[in-house]
C-alpha cells in the first residue's frame, strides 16, 4: 500500500513555511532517488548535469500557441526556433520526414494518433495487456476512450515478440483502420515485415509505439520500425531516451505530418511545457553523435540477465543475449509479485512489475538496465546488486511476504546498492 501522508504535518503550515519546507524535501528526495536508491525501473531515466543545465522553468511562461511559423503569442521566435530544431534533430535520429516534439505524453500523443487518423466505431488491433499492452494502446484504455472497437494482435509466447504471421492474418480477416504495434514489456524486436504488407494491402496505418526502446533505436541497437515501412512512431523521451517527460510523433510521410499539426493545433494543444524542448534536442543530439549508451544498456542488461539466472532466479528467454534495456523475473500471482517489489524497495532498489506476457494471469518483476548504463554503472556492479536480489526474493517467497527493514537479506540488498551507486559517475 503506498502511503499518502508525508506531507500532512505541514499542510496547514503558512505558505512561506510550507514552500520551505517543501523545497527542503525535494532536495531530499532528489538526493536519494539519485545516491541512496538504484532505479532499475524500466521506464525511467535521469538527466545528465549538461541536459539539466538547459533547463529553465521560465520558458514555460508563455502559452506558444500555433504552428512555429505562425505563433499567436508576441516574442515567440526563440519558442518557434527550438521547436524547429528538436524536430529537426527527431527527423535526423529516426529517419523521419516529419516530427512533432510538443506534446507531454506519448499516452496524449497515442489519443492524438487515434483522434487524428481513426474515426469512432473504426477497428484497431492493438496488443493485449496481458501481453504487455500499455493502456494508451489497448482495449479497455485510451483507444476504448475515443471509441474505437479494438481486436488483441496475437502473441508468441515462446519467442516473447508479436506473432507476426498470425497478425498479418488477422489484419486480413478485420481490415481494421489502424495496426498499433510496440508494447510496455519489449524483450527484444517484432519481426514487421509480414504486418507492414498486410496492412498496406488492405489500407491500415501502422504505428509503433517505440516508448520503451526510443533511446535503444535512437542508438542503432534495436530496429527503427520506420526502416521496416511503419507509418507512423509514436514515444516517451523520458525512458530509454534518456530526455525530460514528453512524446515525440514523427513519420514518413509529409503529408501525414501536415494533418497530425494541423489537428494538434487545431484542437489538442495550446499550451506546451517549452522548457522541456532544450533538454529534449540535447538527448537527441547525443544519439545522432553516436550509440554508446545505447549499446551499453543492452550489454548491462545482459550481465544483469545472466547474473540473475546464475543467482537462481528464473528470467525469460534464459539462453538469448538481451536485447533491450529489459529483464523479466516470472514471480506468479499478483500479491507475489507486489511483496517482491515491495522487499526490493526496502533493499532500496526500484523495480517494477509486468504481466508476464503469453500467460495471462501470471505477474513479474520487470527491470531496466538503462538508467544503470546513463549513469556509468559498471556491469560488476550490477552483477553484485543482482545476488543481493536473489537472496531477498528467495527470502520473501519463503516468508510469503517482504522481510522487515532490519532484516539481512534487505540491509545486504542496500549496502549493494550503495556499492554499485558509489563506482559511477557524479549527477
Ligand atoms: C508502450 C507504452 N506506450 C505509452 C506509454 C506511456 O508513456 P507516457 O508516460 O509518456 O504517457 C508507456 C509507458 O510506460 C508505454 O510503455
Amino acid at each position: 500500500m503506498t502511503r499518502t501522508d508525508r506531507f500532512d504535518d505541514i499542510a496547514g503550515s503558512a505558505a512561506d513555511d510550507l514552500q520551505a519546507e517543501l523545497a527542503e524535501r525535494v532536495r531530499g528526495e532528489a538526493h536519494r532517488l539519485r545516491h541512496e536508491r538504484l532505479i532499475l525501473y524500466a521506464g525511467a531515466n535521469i538527466l545528465t548535469p549538461a541536459l539539466e543545465s538547459a533547463f529553465d522553468a521560465t520558458l514555460s511562461l508563455m502559452p506558444y500557441m500555433g504552428p512555429p511559423h505562425d505563433k499567436e503569442q508576441p516574442g515567440s521566435d526563440f519558442a518557434a526556433s527550438l521547436e524547429i530544431l528538436t524536430s529537426r534533430l527527431a527527423c535526423e535520429v529516426f529517419e523521419a520526414a516529419w516530427a512533432d516534439c510538443r506534446l507531454p505524453s506519448c499516452t496524449i500523443a497515442n489519443l492524438a494518433v487515434f483522434a487524428c487518423f481513426t474515426t469512432p466505431g473504426d477497428t484497431i488491433l492493438a496488443p493485449a495487456a496481458s501481453d504487455g499492452g500499455h493502456l494508451s494502446q489497448r482495449r479497455g484504455g485510451t483507444p476504448s476512450l475515443f471509441g474505437l472497437d479494438i481486436v488483441d494482435l496475437p502473441f508468441d509466447a515462446a519467442g516473447q515478440c508479436l506473432d507476426a504471421p498470425a497478425a498479418a492474418a488477422l489484419i486480413r480477416a478485420h481490415r481494421p483502420r489502424l495496426v498499433m504495434l510496440g508494447r510496455s514489456v519489449m524483450l527484444g524486436p517484432d519481426t514487421l515485415e509480414p504486418v507492414v504488407s498486410a496492412a498496406r494491402e488492405t489500407g491500415a496505418l501502422t504505428v509503433y509505439d517505440l516508448s520503451h526502446v526510443a533511446g535503444l533505436a535512437a542508438g542503432g541497437v534495436f530496429p527503427n520500425p520506420l526502416r521496416a515501412g511503419v507509418d507512423l512512431l509514436t514515444m516517451s523521451t523520458y525512458k530509454t531516451l534518456a530526455g525530460p517527460t514528453g512524446a515525440i510523433v514523427a513519420g514518413t510521410d509529409p503529408e501525414m505530418g501536415a494533418r497530425f499539426a494541423a489537428f494538434v493545433d487545431g484542437a489538442l494543444l495550446a499550451n506546451q511545457d517549452l522548457s522541456r524542448l532544450p533538454a529534449l534536442a540535447g538527448a537527441l543530439a547525443e544519439f545522432r553523435d553516436g550509440g554508446t549508451y545505447a549499446r551499453r544498456t543492452v550489454d548491462l542488461a545482459t550481465s544483469l540477465k545472466a547474473a540473475l539466472a546464475a543467482a537462481g532466479l528464473p528470467v525469460l528467454l534464459p539462453e538469448a543475449p538481451a536485447q533491450s534495456h529489459q529483464v523479466v523475473v516470472p514471480i506468479g500471482d499478483l500479491d507475489a509479485t507486489k511483496a517482491a517489489m515491495a522487499a526490493l524497495e526496502r533493499g532500496h532498489l526500484l523495480v517494477g512489475r509486468c504481466p508476464v506476457p503469453g500467460e495471462p494471469g501470471s505477474h513479474g518483476l520487470r527491470f531496466g538496465s538503462q538508467l544503470a548504463a546513463r549513469i556509468g554503472m559498471a556491469p560488476v556492479s550490477l552483477t553484485a546488486v543482482a545476488e543481493a536480489v536473489a537472496t531477498l526474493l528467495h527470502t520473501t517467497r519463503a516468508a510469503g511476504r517482504a522481510p522487515t527493514d532490519d532484516h539481512e537479506a534487505v540491509l545486504a540488498c542496500r549496502r549493494a546498492v550503495m556499492a554499485a551507486l558509489a563506482t559511477t559517475a557524479p549527477g
